[in-house]
């Protein structure tokens, strides 16, 4: 049946086999949207070379490659089977993931929408947190699809793109740090350190004004409030690499940190992924947890469990849509602002095709894309 409403599960994607780390990485290396370098064309494909013998070692050690698209599709497959029910007027809902940097990629599953008929198209960010390194990138990629082919969409698109306080996300965040709390020993429970953990963003990015940071920590912020600020907290990021500036403290620095100052028993929290992929199973797993915690002397360095089958979170997904289709908005208006230092022209672009989409009772064009047509 031709799917009325089609929603596109964007997110960076993964290597599923070992064969496809060097294409992955090339494609994030390549992306001008994520990260600017002097020749990209060639330094680019010269740093994903490099890095490939290395990246495919660290997705040997968790099985052989990313989790990430069975982890979407489960929870693809779960939000559009609560959708049918629970918005009938918008159905048949129809689940497509848009991958950054793996197949399927954003371009292919744009193609698969045309080409089935969808009325009525949701690009929803799969990372909570806004960022214009990875939310943002998504975005100027669907615009640039529909910009290269030289005609506009037949179908009308609007944005979920963002989403870091939905009280269904931070009730399922909360129900996976209480559980995990219950592993550690009665006596030294109310005394864990629950160490949220975020990819980190090169400080260039923060400092033209990325909401990333901000949004991280009102994730952090609420979940803790949920959990009635049960135990001492602290955020910490992670993932850094190459010679520049990062947004710190570092998650390694911080758990070292902690262990010298005689808090060895830290719970690890991944709060801005919402499924395991390399930077939970490999990083926090086994650098942190394994090989960190042996050398600094940790009791017990557990790690909250990721969302991937939970039913809650795949309920939070169907509300966020449900909502946003019934509000009828083509995006938050913090969509609509662009980093105050923000050089990229594309931005702007991107930004002015999803506010001018045509959806019934939209607010006026002028008011949502006054913003970033400035830029
Ligand atoms: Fe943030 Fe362009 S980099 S809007």
């Amino acid at each position: 049946m031709r799917p009325k409403t089609g929603i596109l599960m964007i997110n960076m994607g993964g290597p599923e086999k070992l064969e496809d780390v060097h294409d992955f990485l090339l494609r994030i290396f390549m992306d001008t949207d994520l990260m600017k370098l002097p020749v990209q064309n060639m330094l680019g494909p010269f740093i994903a070379k490099r890095r490939t013998p290395k990246i495919q070692e660290r997705y040997r050690k968790i099985g052989g490659g990313s989790p990430i698209k069975h982890w979407t599709s489960t929870q693809g497959e779960g939000m559009v089977k609560l959708l049918d029910e629970m918005s009938p007027e918008t159905a048949p809902h129809r689940y497509y993931i848009g991958f950054r940097y793996a197949h399927p990629l954003t371009e292919e599953a744009i193609e698969a929408m045309e080409k089935d008929g969808v009325e009525r198209a949701v690009a929803f960010t799969q990372y909570p947190q806004y960022s214009c390194s990875t939310t943002g990138s998504s975005l100027n990629a669907i615009y640039r699809y529909y910009s290269k082919r030289g005609h506009g969409p037949k179908m009308s698109w609007s944005v979920i793109d963002r989403w870091p306080t939905h009280p269904l996300l931070v009730e399922c965040f909360a129900e996976h740090i209480r559980n995990e709390l219950l592993r550690f020993p009665e006596e030294k429970r109310d005394n864990v350190v629950v160490l949220f953990s975020a990819h980190s963003l090169p400080m260039a990015v923060v400092n033209r004004g990325d909401p990333y940071p901000q949004e991280v920590q009102a994730t952090v912020q609420a979940v803790m409030e949920r959990l009635g600020l049960c135990n001492p907290y602290r955020l910490a990021w992670q993932s850094r690499f190459g010679p520049m500036a990062w947004l710190g403290p570092q998650t390694d620095d911080t758990i070292k940190a902690l262990c010298e100052r005689g808090r060895k028993n830290i719970l690890l929290v991944p709060i801005a992924f919402t499924s395991d992929h390399i930077e939970t199973l490999y990083e926090l797993d086994i650098t942190y947890r394994q090989v960190l915690g042996e050398e600094c002397g940790a009791e017990d360095i557990r790690r909250a469990e990721s969302l991937n089958g939970s039913p809650l979170f795949m309920k939070a997904l169907a509300d966020l849509v449900q909502s946003h289709l019934a509000a009828n908005e083509p995006c938050s208006r913090q969509l609509t602002l662009c980093c105050p230092l923000c050089t990229n022209l594309t931005c702007g672009e991107a930004k002015a095709f999803f506010t001018t989409q045509k959806l019934d009772h939209s607010l006026p064009v002028e008011a949502k894309t006054r913003d970033c047509v400035a830029i």
